[in-house]
């Protein structure tokens, strides 16, 4: 009997692979437990390039030594940084020590930045990536539930600033997405419950049926079970591939994926960025935007009901903070989707489909006051 040799690498374990089709920045998402073991399903770019691990203080001595192990026989040198960890963070200062750091130990363009961690440090690496030497590879490898559904895909790179979330950025695509779902086992349930927020956002303006398996599941993705929250990361990346694959630059379609954002939005400046979640400020806001739909006419109270007893399922908060209505409309009007002014909201306009409409302040106003405490 041959003795294995102790260089082959072990056969990738089962994955599903999406492809997000965007022509020459086209790129695959590959989804599946142990993948951050496997340097075939991980390491990207140029071999013998060089690569920047980014990541934070938290996640840092979770899994950064094991990524910077398998990526070492694919770059000739794999370094790491270690942010500060929160939504506080996300700022000019902490991107600079990403630029500090590449910079001072002279990595060049075929650099590669793995971006490991959630949708802040997803944002804030893409968005280095995006920058530096005018622009570098960069690979997502999402940690939370929230940035392996959402935030890893299609290329929204980002930093807050005090007056609005999200400012300063650009669109900058990754090589690739990979989603291991082990790295969940080590979330906090709090965390689990602000990514399930941008899971349940996709039935409402895509799929009424997985708003239904949601439904059936919810209970089953808060214990995390791994059938399910394989299922759940799968629909909602395809769905947001098809949504990227037509409106790459959110001239229109794209808009839909910002369910719920504009009220989420105001929250989180409302009260400081890091207050509330970015997904509890998410599902909130889905539950204001459903109620403007009823309100604007365009959908049942009964449909507007469901979403929000399902947002609560999911242990979110389905009351805002009391701002008052025109702080909201002040901070709202600050939103990439405003024009001249003119504030415009992800509203249903039937179960699984979604549109963008202007609303009257007034309108906006009520809503705000029935549901924030
Ligand atoms: P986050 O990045 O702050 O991560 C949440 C917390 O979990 C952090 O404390 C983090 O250190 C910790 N963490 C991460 N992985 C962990 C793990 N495996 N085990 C234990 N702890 C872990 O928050 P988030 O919810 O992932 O992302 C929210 C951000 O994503 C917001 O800034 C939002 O604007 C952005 N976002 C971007 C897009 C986009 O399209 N680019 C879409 C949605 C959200
Ligand atoms: N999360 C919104 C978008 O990617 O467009």
């Amino acid at each position: 009997m041959a003795i294995p040799s102790p260089i082959t690498p072990p056969p990738i374990p089962p994955t599903t692979q999406l492809r997000i089709d965007l022509a020459d920045r086209g790129y695959d998402i590959l989804i599946g437990c142990g993948l951050l073991d496997h340097a075939d399903a991980v390491a990207c770019g140029a071999a013998s390039s060089e690569a920047l691990i980014v990541t934070n203080t938290t996640v840092a001595p979770l899994y950064a030594e094991r990524l910077r192990r398998v990526l070492a026989g694919h770059h000739a040198r794999v370094h790491a940084i270690a942010l500060p960890d929160g939504e506080a963070h996300k700022d000019w200062d902490t991107l600079n020590l990403i630029f500090d750091r590449l910079l001072g130990e002279a990595f060049d363009r075929k650099t590669v930045l793995y971006a490991l961690g959630g949708g802040v440090i997803g944002d804030m690496t893409g968005f280095a990536a995006a920058c530096y030497m005018r622009g570098v590879a960069c690979v997502q490898v999402p940690t939370t539930l929230l940035a392996q559904v959402d935030s890893s895909v299609g290329g929204k790179t980002a930093i807050n600033h005090p007056a609005g979330k999200n400012m300063i950025g650009a669109f900058h695509q990754p090589l690739r997405v990979i989603a291991d779902l082990d790295t969940l086992d080590t979330l906090p349930d709090r965390e689990i419950s602000a990514g399930l927020a941008e899971v349940i956002k996709y039935g409402p303006i895509a799929d009424d049926d997985f708003l239904g398996w949601i439904e059936q599941h919810i209970d089953a993705l808060r214990a995390r079970d791994k059938v399910a929250l394989a299922y759940a990361v799968r629909r909602s990346c395809e769905i947001k591939a098809w949504v990227v694959g037509q409106d790459e630059r959110e001239a229109g379609l794209r808009a839909i994926l910002n369910f719920g954002h504009t009220f989420g939005h105001a929250i989180e400046a409302g009260l400081g960025f890091g207050t509330w979640l970015h997904g509890e400020a998410v599902g909130c806001g889905m539950v204001m935007a459903a109620d403007l739909s009823v309100r604007c006419g365009l959908i049942d109270a009964a449909y507007a009901t469901r979403i929000a007893r399902l947002i609560e399922r999911a242990g979110l908060p389905i009351r805002g903070p009391h701002l008052g209505a025109a702080r909201y409309l002040e901070l709202m009007r600050v939103d990439k989707k405003s024009e001249s002014g003119q504030i415009r909201f992800v509203l249903i306009d039937a179960p699984g489909q979604a549109s963008l409409h202007p609303a009257d302040d007034a309108l906006v106003a009520e809503v705000i006051e029935a549901h924030s405490v």
